[in-house]
Parts: C-alpha cells; sequence; structure tokens
C-alpha cells in the first residue's frame, strides 16, 4: 500500500480455518489476489492467485491430488508453487517460468495467517490470549469494512466518540467522570490504560461490567486494535479486531472477542456487540460520504485523540526495537 509500505512485512488473517475446505478460496491482501488451499495433507497453502500460463485466477480452478488446478488449460500448482503438470505435454522438463510465488503460511487458533511478502521472515503469527483456557468462552466474527485503515482502528480504539455514537451501549452524555489515561509506548504497540472509570455508564458495562477497574486500549503493529476490560489482575473480556487490508480503503475484519463467565450470555454479548459495530459501521459511512466531498482530508488533533498520532506514526515507520518504552498521562471527562 502506497502509503504505508512497511505493512507488506507482517502477518495478517487470510481465513477461518473452518472456510478453507475444498475448494480454492480467494483473498486479496494489499492489493495481491491471493489463492489458498489444501494440500494432500490437509495443510494450508497460499499461491499468488494467477496462473503462470495465461493468468487466469486459480481460484476459479479445483483442487486435485493437492495441486491447485489452473481452470483454463489445467496447469497444476502445489504448495511451493511448482508448476506439477502441464496437460498434453509430453515432455514435462522443469522450466521455472513456469512457477509461482508461494507464500509462508501458519494455521493457529482457528484462523490461517499468511506473510504476504517476498521478504524471509522467522516472525510468528500473533496468539489470542485466553481462547481455549478454562472459565473464558469466546466468539469470533468476520466482517468486510470499506474504510481506509487508520480510520477503523481509530474508531474501534476511541474513546470520546461512544458517549454520542453509541449513546446508551457504551458510554452516556451527562454522566461523564474524570478518567486518569496512561498512554505507553513500545516498540511495536500503544496501550492507553484508564483507570478510576469504574463502570462505564452504557448498559453493556451495566450487564457485564461488575467488578472491572482497568479498560486498555491497545494498537499492534501492523493492524490489531484490542480492547481489554480487567478486574484486578483478571482479564474479564478481551476483544480483538484483526484487520486485513485488502486495498487502501477496504479491510477484512476477524473479531475474536473472549470473555470470563459462562457460555449462556454469550448471545447476548453478541447481539450487545453486534449493534456497536451497526453504529460504528453507520458514522464510519457517513465520515467516508463526507470525506469524498473534499479533495483532501484535514484532521485537528486535541489531547483528547490518544492514540491515533501513534498508531500513524507505527505505521508509517513501523516498529522500532531499539527506541526506549516511553509514556504519559492525560485526564479527561468520560
Ligand atoms: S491460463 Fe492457466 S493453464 Fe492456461
Ligand atoms: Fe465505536
Amino acid at each position: 500500500m502506497n502509503d504505508f509500505p512497511l505493512l507488506q512485512n507482517a502477518w495478517y488473517v487470510a481465513c477461518r480455518s473452518s472456510q478453507l475446505k475444498r475448494k480454492p478460496l480467494t483473498r486479496t491482501i494489499l492489493n495481491t489476489p491471493f489463492v489458498l488451499f489444501r494440500n494432500a495433507n490437509g495443510r494450508a497453502a497460499v499461491l499468488i492467485d494467477r496462473c503462470s500460463h495465461r493468468n487466469a485466477a486459480l481460484s476459479d480452478g479445483w483442487v486435485r491430488d493437492g495441486c491447485v488446478v489452473c481452470p483454463y488449460h489445467g496447469w497444476q500448482f502445489d504448495e511451493d508453487g511448482i508448476c506439477q503438470h502441464v496437460p498434453g505435454l509430453m515432455d514435462e522438463r522443469v522450466q521455472k517460468a513456469k512457477n509461482i510465488s508461494a507464500y509462508p503460511v501458519i494455521e493457529q487458533d482457528g484462523m490461517v495467517w499468511v506473510y504476504p511478502s517476498h521478504e524471509k521472515t522467522t516472525s510468528q503469527p500473533p496468539r489470542f490470549e485466553f481462547l481455549n483456557e478454562p472459565g473464558y468462552t469466546h466468539f469470533i466474527a468476520e466482517q468486510s469494512m470499506p474504510f481506509a485503515l487508520p480510520d477503523v482502528l481509530e474508531n474501534f480504539l476511541d474513546a470520546t466518540h461512544t458517549h454520542f455514537v453509541h449513546s446508551g451501549l457504551i458510554r452516556s452524555e451527562g454522566k461523564r467522570k474524570t478518567v486518569n489515561i496512561t498512554i505507553r509506548r513500545e516498540a511495536d504497540r500503544v496501550h492507553a490504560e484508564y483507570r478510576d472509570e469504574g463502570t462505564q455508564s452504557g448498559l453493556i458495562s451495566r450487564l457485564f461490567g461488575g467488578g472491572v477497574d482497568k479498560s486498555i486500549g491497545r494498537y499492534v503493529f501492523p493492524s490489531t486494535a484490542q480492547l481489554e476490560y480487567g478486574a484486578g489482575s483478571q482479564t474479564k473480556m478481551l476483544i480483538t479486531l484483526c484487520f486485513t487490508p485488502e486495498t487502501e480503503i477496504s479491510q477484512r475484519l476477524y473479531a475474536v472477542v473472549v470473555g470470563r463467565g459462562p457460555a449462556i450470555f454469550k448471545p447476548i454479548i453478541q447481539l450487545l456487540f453486534l449493534r456497536a459495530y451497526q453504529q460504528d459501521r453507520h458514522i464510519l459511512e457517513l465520515q467516508k460520504k463526507n470525506l469524498q466531498k473534499f479533495e483532501k482530508a484535514q484532521y485537528v488533533y486535541t489531547e483528547a485523540d490518544v492514540l491515533l498520532p501513534h498508531i500513524l506514526h507505527l505505521l508509517k515507520h513501523g516498529p522500532s526495537p531499539t527506541a526506549p518504552a516511553s509514556s504519559r498521562t492525560v485526564k479527561l471527562l468520560l
């Protein structure tokens, strides 16, 4: 992506494990179409979604003997992108030009992760904490978000829109309290820790927020946003949004919500989250529509915009492992 070239060298969720069955799947990541399929042993494979012969999409084909078969003339590619068969050819000599690019894949926590870069990597995709721990239940949701990456990351992590966009559901205007927020910057992430808020003024917290004494909004490079609610030393709920950038203006969202407590509440929590998602989507649509009327976006920042400047800096410059961690505190009425 032109604005943030460093996004290329990172892991992204390509699909959920359960979505990758017998048929090849297509996914666009950072403007490049990929084909996903399973080899003969069921291992996930990711190749460029373009046949080397005449550029047909391999995702329009099928899988045979662990290879993806092009629907046009039947060339077959294995998990490493090596062309294993050209139908009709009597002399199938090795010809490198027939091969196509393959990419690192790791399947874990019910997700197929891909590293969409030609650079070699020794890194690993992140894990979803508490996913299968006793006492926790979880659900996973997937949505397409036709907006720019910084906009969706900020929208999820920003507390100050909740009084208006999610009025009554997350917080309410007229019931503000003073909250101390500590912003901590580390090599590949930034946290905003909200203390002293107690239970938030909206319905979700009133129903499920008993005992919560701190919440943390967190951005992790390249495209993960997290909200963590804790009571004492225990995490009560962890909401992780993994955005897979498809293009500059479209993200695929995989949301993993892990909470402490009985599974019986899961349908209610799912419903409340869906409502919050619809409200966010609506305001993002309105913002996008208005932005299209102007040549260029322009932004003003105040102390209340606690995370976006850090998000933009990390998106632009990438993680800085040698920079010392820093922290500062602001006071807001939330
Ligand atoms: S275009 Fe794929 S085999 Fe010809
Ligand atoms: Fe929101």
